[in-house]
């Protein structure tokens, strides 16, 4: 099975779409290997988004997505999962994400988007093992 990481974010859990979100990926065919709600600490935060570090956003995105719990999942498919999920996903500006996706239809803004997916199988490896070190 091919899988990658998909973090339901804070403004996710709080807003209770978390349900919703699930229910989209597995409506998809898609299977969820593993899951945890946990707040992710500013450490583990950095090395997560470590390639926006240094970016004007930065400091907004590690205060957002550590300001209160996540559910941090790993999905697996048949192939291109990364791929599946992002378009599931919708644009990173759910102003511009197309309606269907779950940042077109349930976001409005860019700092608020409800959902990370892994933009490549080696990001998906790297942030899986950031997360499940014993997957
Ligand atoms: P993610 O990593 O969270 O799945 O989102 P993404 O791939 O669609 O977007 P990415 O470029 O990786 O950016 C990570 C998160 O940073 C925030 N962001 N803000 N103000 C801005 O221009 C800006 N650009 C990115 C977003 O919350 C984005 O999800
Ligand atoms: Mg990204």
């Amino acid at each position: 099975m091919d899988r990658t990481l998909v973090i339901c974010k804070p403004d996710a859990v709080e807003r209770g779409l978390v349900g919703q979100i699930v229910d989209r990926i597995e409506r998809k065919g898609l299977k969820i290997a593993a899951a945890e709600l946990r707040t992710i600490d500013k450490e583990t935060a950095g090395r997560h988004y470590a390639e926006h570090d240094g970016k004007p956003f930065y400091d907004e995105l590690v205060t957002f997505i550590t300001r209160s719990p996540a559910l941090v999942m790993v999905v697996e498919g048949p192939g291109d999962t990364f791929k599946v999920l992002r378009t599931l996903i919708g644009a990173t500006n759910p102003k511009e994400a197309a309606p269907g996706t779950i940042r077109g239809d349930l976001a409005i803004e860019t700092g608020e988007n409800l959902v990370h997916g892994s933009d490549s199988p080696e990001s998906a490896e790297r942030e899986i093992g950031i997360f499940f070190p014993n997957l």
